[in-house]
């Protein structure tokens, strides 16, 4: 695919036209009818206007009231998840990738609707500019808890602050970032799921991410990760088994 061109609009700093160019192509990657999960962030901000230019026929859910407002400005049809309950694809963005296709997300603290929503999709993806792709993830590590007892949630994961003036979650719950070591981020993601008062933490395992779109100053690369990505279960099982 052709490299996205910064210069075209010279109002758009160059993290933006590459934000902009991952967008567009998954916003190619949806058809017409499609059910359709929105993320949350300035990505997902040119994916909505994508989305909207292409004037398909769409079922949208917005992961937060930012990008329900954004989205519904654009004309796109807004829903309820339970009212759609599964979706065909759900796109959004993130900040970090790995080589291995773990994202962190929750930069904009809409982490646990992003994560409910990617899990109700068929395909799941992640659509970012370069300076996102990291050798190894790193802190901030974005949490939400509850703020009933935040304080010994806080305490209980070690090395996790509540983000200094960070507006509650979509659903009312406070934003902490965890800055301790990643190390190995399926035994921190287990760590933290498994602490009280923890909503949900910001990290995604590859098996969730069915592609990842990376736009830079070489081009649009679309890297596969999962292929049967959030497949249904009935779906993924092979034949004959129970
Ligand atoms: C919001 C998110 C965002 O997708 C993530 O922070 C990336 O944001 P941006 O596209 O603005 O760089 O996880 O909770």
């Amino acid at each position: 695919m052709a490299a996205p061109s910064a210069t075209a609009s010279p109002s758009l700093s160059d993290s933006d036209a590459y934000k902009r160019a991952a967008a567009e192509a998954a916003a190619a990657l949806v058809p017409d009818g499609a059910r359709v999960g929105l993320g949350t962030g300035s990505t997902v901000a040119f994916l909505l206007d994508a989305l909207a230019n292409r004037g398909l026929e769409l079922r949208c859910v917005a992961t937060s009231p930012a990008t329900e407002s954004a989205a519904r400005q654009l004309g796109l049809s807004l829903h309820d998840l339970d009212e759609l309950g599964e979706l065909d694809i759900s796109i959004d963005g993130a900040d970090q990738v790995d080589e291995d296709g773990w994202l962190v997300k929750g930069g904009g603290g809409a982490h646990t609707r992003e994560k409910i929503v990617a899990r109700a999709a068929e395909r799941f993806v992640a659509i970012v500019s370069a300076d996102k792709l990291v050798a190894a993830l790193r802190p901030p590590i974005p949490i939400e808890v509850m703020a009933f007892g935040c304080h010994g949630t806080l305490a209980a994961i070690g090395q996790a602050q509540l983000r200094d003036g960070a507006p509650p979650s979509p659903d009312g719950n406070l934003i902490a970032d965890y800055l301790g070591p990643v190390d190995d981020a399926r035994t921190l993601a287990g760590r933290l799921a498994a602490t009280a008062g923890v909503v949900e933490h910001g990290l995604f395992a590859p098996e969730m991410v069915s592609d990842v779109i990376i736009a830079g100053p070489t081009g649009v690369e679309h890297r596969r990760i999962s292929p049967s990505a959030n497949q249904s279960p009935t779906a993924a099982r092979p034949e004959g088994a129970a």
